[in-house]
């Protein structure tokens, strides 16, 4: 359970985020890399690794490296215990396996994950029942197989008052439970069901649990979808549709598209598009924004033709660039949305056109407005329009634009930029800042200086990762290492999977083990950027490789020393 705990707080918590609140990082490299001033020893010059890809740190300087419990338990002087909790805190995790004082809440917390998973069987259930004839019938007309339903999980409400309410109440759930889950409501005949008449998609968070509901209505009157309420276990803010089905792909891709509508992304994913994930019908949030980020940098947004360009829409936009992301515009052609663009005869085709041609935020912006540029009496309002998106960006995300920019915007270069920094002036969206350069806990005496041969942390940094590897001969995985802190580091991971040790390293403070893996993750990093991102594999060979050569070398000294003196023949 505390693993559990352990897992779902760093689903949702991203290292770079909590270390540039403390230090000043900037991105090296691909891969999610960033570098700045160690916080734990001084240094001018930066030898300290936060790797967005592995959620963890490393300096080379002083070696003191870990996950995100380790810098919070370093740099607050906190246990294991209060950074779980802190962190917790941060994150909107409630910890499950805490005592005292909360274990009412605590209950209740667990209780409603296992109500939500009843009512997503139960809809499943009751869509494959005689009495989910018309939900049947309603997704094959949009052409959804049974297949398709299947693997995403849709379900059918059942048409009566309390159809769930029923299956819950057998099910030994108490109606509290059910109305805190957001499935049933209180009315003057005891509870009702949320959901009725409805097809039912299933909303799961970032690690998988299922938070919340989304149900389409399939004939008769009503919105055309309700969803799950904002509760404990669920914030639309905070979620993205398909997101725990999408994120490998994200990562693959190196891209997400963003929809506006639970078909639409599921209809990518069905057209082979498993980066899809849909927003769920907010305008798009600062969460969001960070929740992509940790899978990818680049976000393509895939809006319903209609809201593409317009202005509110971008406006939205501009939130996720702001946070880092690159956002490029995909525009569809007229009056389709991605679910009936990919439906129809030739879609495929026609969307990977879109695709292709899909513009960055900045570019679409421009066109959106160019209508009104070009026409003297609306022009101002044209201008006005773009700098309040361009004002939200750091200069170094307009510069590529700006030739461009200029040119339409009837300005000549240097005339832009003095007109930007002026308005930059009397705006109140200040650009973000960057955190202070100081960091906190500079300049403790850092008391163990750990510091490891970078080749053989490598080695242990490889077998962590990949499950594979972990899979061959220990004896000449351990004949490879000299040190032995790292030898046992290299056992102890062979033996145990990486999710009991990694518990078992917090519960007992263990420092060193995660440090060494921190340290080979960023020597790993190194060796990838120079080989274009070489498979796990590839780089294990050449990790044994350099340690075979280094130890053959080292038994060589050794033979040469004893031939010294004549302990040894020839
Ligand atoms: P749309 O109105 O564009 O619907 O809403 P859609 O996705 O094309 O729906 P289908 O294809 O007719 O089934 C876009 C999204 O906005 C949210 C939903 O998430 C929807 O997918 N929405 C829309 C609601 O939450 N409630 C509504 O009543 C309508
Ligand atoms: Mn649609």
């Amino acid at each position: 359970m505390a693993n559990d705990d352990v897992r779902r707080v760093k689903d949702r918590i991203d290292i770079v985020e909590v270390v540039g609140d403390k230090v000043r990082l900037r991105p090296a490299g691909p891969g999610g890399g960033y570098i700045g001033l160690c916080p734990f020893h001084d240094e001018k010059t930066p030898s300290f690794r936060v790797s967005r890809e592995r959620q963890n740190f490393h300096c080379f300087g002083c070696g003191k490296g870990g996950d995100v419990f380790t810098f919070v338990m370093e740099t607050e002087g906190l246990d294991f215990r209060a950074a779980l909790e802190l962190l917790a805190e941060r994150a909107g995790v409630e910890l499950t396996d805490f005592g005292g004082g909360r274990g009412e809440k605590k209950r209740s917390a667990v209780g409603l994950h296992e109500v939500m998973e009843i009512a997503g069987r139960s809809f499943r259930a009751l869509l494959s029942a005689p009495e989910g004839e018309a939900a049947r019938a309603y997704l094959a007309r949009r052409n959804v197989s049974p297949e398709a339903a299947a693997r995403f999980e849709l379900g059918w409400s059942g048409s009566s008052w309390d159809t769930l309410w029923r299956i819950l109440k057998s099910e030994g759930v108490s109606p509290r439970d059910a109305v805190d889950a957001g499935l049933a409501q209180e009315g003057q005949h005891g509870l009702y069901d949320r959901f009725r008449g409805r097809v039912m998609f299933p909303i799961r968070d970032v690690s998988g649990r299922l938070v919340a509901f989304g149900g389409r209505i399939v004939d008769g009157e009503g919105p055309k979808y309700i969803n799950s309420p904002e509760s404990a276990l669920y914030s639309k803010r905070r979620n993205l549709y398909l997101l725990h089905a999408a994120r490998k792909a994200i990562q693959e891709q190196s891209r997400a598209i963003l929809t506006e509508g639970y078909m639409d992304a599921l209809r990518l994913h069905m057209h082979g598009h498993g980066e899809a994930v849909a927003s769920l019908g907010t305008s798009l949030t600062e969460e969001q924004a960070k929740l992509l980020k940790r899978f990818s940098s680049r976000c393509y947004i895939c809006y319903d033709s209609d809201a593409a360009g317009q202005e509110a829409t971008i406006r939205g936009m501009y939130t996720l660039q702001n946070f880092g992301l690159d956002v490029c515009v995909i525009s569809l052609p007229v009056g389709k949305d991605p679910d009936e663009l990919l439906n129809s005869e030739g879609g495929d085709g026609l969307f990977d056109e879109a695709l292709a041609k899909a513009r960055p935020l900045v570019l679409q912006h421009l066109h959106t407005v160019r209508p009104r540029l070009e026409d003297p009496a609306a022009r101002r309002g044209g201008v006005d329009s773009l700098f309040d998106g361009l004002l939200q960006l750091p200069p170094t995300a307009i510069t590529p634009y700006v030739p461009q920019l200029a040119a339409d915007m009837g300005f000549y270069p240097d005339q832009f930029w003095r007109e930007l920094e002026q308005r930059r002036r009397f705006s109140r969206a200040e650009p973000r800042r960057a955190p202070e350069e100081k960091p906190e806990g500079k300049g403790r005496p850092n008391a163990e200086r750990v510091t490891f041969d970078a080749l053989e942390a490598a080695l242990c940094s490889l077998l962590w990762r990949n499950p594979e590897l972990r899979a061959g001969g220990r004896e000449e995985v351990l004949a490879l290492l000299s040190d032995s802190r790292v030898k046992e580091i290299a056992l102890a991971i062979m033996m145990e999977s990486p999710e009991e040790l990694e518990t078992r390293w917090h519960s007992t403070g263990e420092r060193m083990a995660p440090a060494c893996i921190a340290c080979g993750d960023s020597f790993c990093d190194e060796l990838e950027f120079s080989q274009a991102r070489a498979p796990d594999a590839d780089l294990w060979s050449a990790v044994c490789g350099a340690l075979r050569r280094k130890r053959a070398e080292e038994r060589m000294r050794l033979i040469d020393a004893r031939m010294k003196r004549h302990e040894a023949t020839p």
